[in-house]
């Protein structure tokens, strides 16, 4: 296994602690005195916004712009883009869950591409961005905030696919554990059940390598100390939730992911169910069928969650709450399904060859099991 991977990717600088988000508008001054702040409706309803405006410079141009809500679609971000385009900000800040975070940092990104937002989508290479993205996470789990990617949705065609650039990539990330405070408890179960998965298919992923293989395992190791207890309201185990999911989004970074990510777009774009979601159902099936591969990184993970990995992974989903969203119903077009998660990146990284008649048994499996 190798150390680093070909292209090491880490955030410049990261700032945590209790109450960090509220340097946010100070520290973008460093990046410009022009900048977007893109926010989700569920930090001005907890009033997180005004704390951040509160401390606005009087010289700071800046535009707030509300996700509406949902997974980010590529209408959604032409709308942003506009916004953006007008105003030329030098930085775009972020402060929301990862939809929020994956919009602002493709608005960033896109800023002064020519392109139109559908062609990226379906692939014409990125040109770099020298507009700088601030990522301000408030769900642990998505570890968007450390990550390249934009996963977006368009939603005539129902495809949900990343772009990626490193240019991308946050300039500063600030991890505020207060933030999960209004966070509510399904998007915290979903969100850090996210979160688990990845700390999971990063360490088993076929680009792992030393670097990935130690953030991933320390992300592990604090999502299991964490994610129940943070579920159950205990407010002291939000900096480790907030800290494990980034060292697991710092990990699949750098080694990619697998088949529950593979799977995951596909089936959440037709059932607009949560990301999150769609993974805490994936996941234990997809570990019964990775196991016989893993045996050594199985056993390891097992140790560190203090049972059988497998068992650990049904029992989370049954202690947060999670039912399965696509027991008993139809799924209407399961050969493009197959198609569209043997096509991903995440699905080619997994550790087992994954071949059409796995997915299908794997569909079967989710559809034809009890909620
Ligand atoms: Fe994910």
């Amino acid at each position: 296994m190798n150390t680093l991977p070909d292209t090491l990717i880490l955030p410049p600088e990261t700032r945590l602690g209790r109450g960090a988000s509220q340097q946010l508008l100070e520290l973008c001054d460093a990046f410009g005195g022009r900048g977007c702040l893109v926010c989700g409706q569920s930090q001005v309803r907890s009033g997180a916004l005004d704390k951040i405006l509160d401390k606005q410079s009087s010289d700071v141009e800046l535009r707030v712009w509300l996700h509406p809500g949902s997974e980010p679609t590529l209408e959604q971000l032409e709308d942003l883009l506009e916004i953006v385009r007008a105003h030329n900000p030098q930085w775009v800040a972020a402060i929301g869950g990862g939809s929020v975070l994956d919009i602002a940092k493709a608005a960033a990104g896109l800023h002064h591409a020519p392109m139109s937002v559908l062609s990226y989508h379906d692939g014409q290479p990125i040109p770099p961005s020298p507009t700088s993205f601030i990522a301000v996470p408030t769900t642990a789990g998505t570890g968007s905030e450390a990550t390249m990617v934009s996963v977006l949705t368009n939603s005539d065609t129902g495809v949900k696919k990343s772009i990626r650039h490193p240019s991308f990539l946050a300039r500063l990330v600030l991890l505020d554990p207060d933030l999960l405070e209004s966070c509510p408890k399904e998007v915290l179960a979903a969100s850090g059940m996210d979160a688990l998965t990845q700390a999971i298919e990063s360490y088993c992923s076929r680009g792992a390598t030393w670097l990935s293989d130690t953030f991933a395992l320390e992300g592990l190791r604090l999502i299991h100390g964490s994610l129940d207890k943070g579920y159950q309201g205990d407010s002291d185990a939000f900096l480790d939730l907030m800290n494990g999911s980034y060292l697991a989004g710092i990990a699949l970074s750098n080694a990619r992911l697998g088949l529950v990510h593979g799977l995951a777009h596909p089936l959440g774009a037709r059932f607009h169910t949560p990301h999150g979601l769609v993974c805490a159902v994936c996941l234990p099936p997809v570990l019964a069928f990775n196991r016989e591969v893993i045996s050594e990184k199985y056993a390891r993970m097992s140790e560190i969650v203090g049972e059988d990995l497998l068992a650990y992974a049904q029992s989370m989903v049954g202690k947060l709450g999670i039912r399965n969203p696509f027991a008993g119903k139809a799924l209407h077009d399961p050969e493009t399904v197959i198609e569209e998660t043997l096509a991903s990146g995440s699905t080619k990284a997994n550790p087992r060859p994954v071949a059409q008649e796995d997915v299908s048994t794997l569909l079967n499996t989710l559809f034809q099991a009890e909620a």
